[in-house]
């Protein structure tokens, strides 16, 4: 086994195991990748404070999120298909997220159910809702999210519409996937993935199938997501949707300081400042340079977290410094799924939090919860404000 040290290594380790068209679904953004590469690209603008001859002892990584206690200010983002990456990726996602002591948000869109992840793993764990046309089923999932004690509900609101990605048109990426000659070859030199696939019954959108009506087979199931994403989405069904659940309640995809009020207004306990890993408005800004000005637009009313970009304990740094309470991590675990499994996940945990442990204690702070501007050197003009 190599040695893994880095994101970069699970990363790697991921594109070689899995079949090309889940590889690629992942590790893509839509149209021409601009906001993507940004997402990352924008951190390593940003640089460190280094002090020195300072008490390093005793250094704290814990903190909370809704008022959640949890090891590291480092949740993990909904990702759809999380069970293609690896058989029963959502399972072993949510458990390793459960032993670290951080929360796992299972995705709608995931191949393992609600009900699935409930029965295989300890702790209480978050659903994150698309909200679509077929109100029954909206409503009856958010019956069976509570039911399975889900302690949040993360309602995603960048997607309505669906953003193109060019590699997942060529590479027959529906839902189900186009068994094509090249996708069944590439899978043939995928021996580990394809066993566990052919082990497990979990192959499919379970929240969905034998769930939505008149959705009984994959047939049915690729017209039902085809039309099913809501365009009418709007302020008044983001409350009906938060009465209905009644527990804590975040708002996903939020890049703008406007709509960041307006989910304040809509009863949000946490708003995530995120543009889908830059998966929907290619030419948006990166999270982390819209960060400030949403955070300066709530005001304290909300906790407000980031995703986007973050591949290392430094990056995670630099988005807490900037004054985000929380951040979440998406491909950054799921290389470690691709790569190693449950153990991978543990590891992506291991080398972030490692790496923030030892970039605070550089930067000379013992404390996640006292990073702040102090420690940072940002560009004049980095952050996204309107002229
Ligand atoms: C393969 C993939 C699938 C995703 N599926 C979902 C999803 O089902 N629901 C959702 O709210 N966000 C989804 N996202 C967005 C993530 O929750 C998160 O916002 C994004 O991955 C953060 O960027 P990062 O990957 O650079 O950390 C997905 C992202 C990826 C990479």
């Amino acid at each position: 086994m190599p040695v893994i040290a880095s994101i970069e290594d699970l990363k790697r380790l991921h594109r070689k195991r899995t079949p090309r068209m889940f590889w690629d679904y992942c590790e893509s953004g839509s149209y021409t990748e601009q906001t993507f590469r940004d997402n990352s690209a924008d951190f390593a603008l940003i640089r460190l404070r280094q002090r020195v001859a300072r008490d390093l002892s005793d250094r704290v990584l814990a903190s909370t999120m809704l008022g959640q206690k949890v090891a590291m200010p480092v949740a993990l983002s909904p990702v759809g298909s999380t069970g293609m990456q690896h058989a029963d990726g959502e399972i072993l996602a949510a458990r390793a997220a459960a032993r670290f002591g951080v929360p796992y948000t299972l995705s709608t869109m995931s191949i393992c159910s609600i009900e699935d992840v409930a029965a295989a793993t300890p702790d209480p764990f978050w659903f994150q809702l698309y909200v679509m046309r077929d109100e029954d089923f909206v409503d009856r999932i958010i019956d069976r999210a509570k039911a399975a004690k889900c302690s949040a509900l993360v309602l995603t609101l960048d997607l309505q519409i669906i953003g193109q990605r060019h590699k997942d048109l060529k590479n027959g990426l529906t839902s189900p996937p186009r068994l094509t000659l090249p996708n069944i070859l590439n899978m043939a030199t995928k021996p580990a993935w394809s066993m566990g696939m052919l082990q497990t019954p979990r192959r499919q959108f379970r929240n969905i199938v034998g769930h939505a009506k008149g959705v009984t087979n994959l047939a049915d199931l690729t017209t039902w997501t085809n039309e099913q994403f809501d365009p009418r989405l709007d302020w008044k069904k983001v409350a009906r949707i938060r009465d209905r659940w009644g527990g804590k309640f975040v708002l996903k995809g939020i890049l703008d300081a406007e709509d960041a009020k307006l989910a304040v207004d809509a009863g949000a306990d946490a708003i995530i400042v995120s543009n889908h890993g830059g998966r929907q408005l290619d030419g948006a800004l990166s999270s982390i340079r819209m960060l400030p000005s949403i955070i300066r637009a709530v005001g304290g009313k909300t906790e407000v977290w980031m995703d986007g970009g973050i591949r290392s304990g430094q990056d995670v740094l630099k988005a807490l410094a900037l004054g985000a309470n929380g951040t979440m991590i998406g491909r950054a675990y799921i290389h470690g799924l691709g790569a190693m499994g449950e153990a991978g996940v543990t590891r992506a945990l291991e080398v972030i939090a490692k790496e923030l442990d030892i970039t605070m204690a550089l930067c000379g702070e013992r404390d996640v919860k006292k990073l702040g501007r102090h420690n940072l050197l940002v560009p004049k003009d980095f952050e996204g404000v309107w002229a």
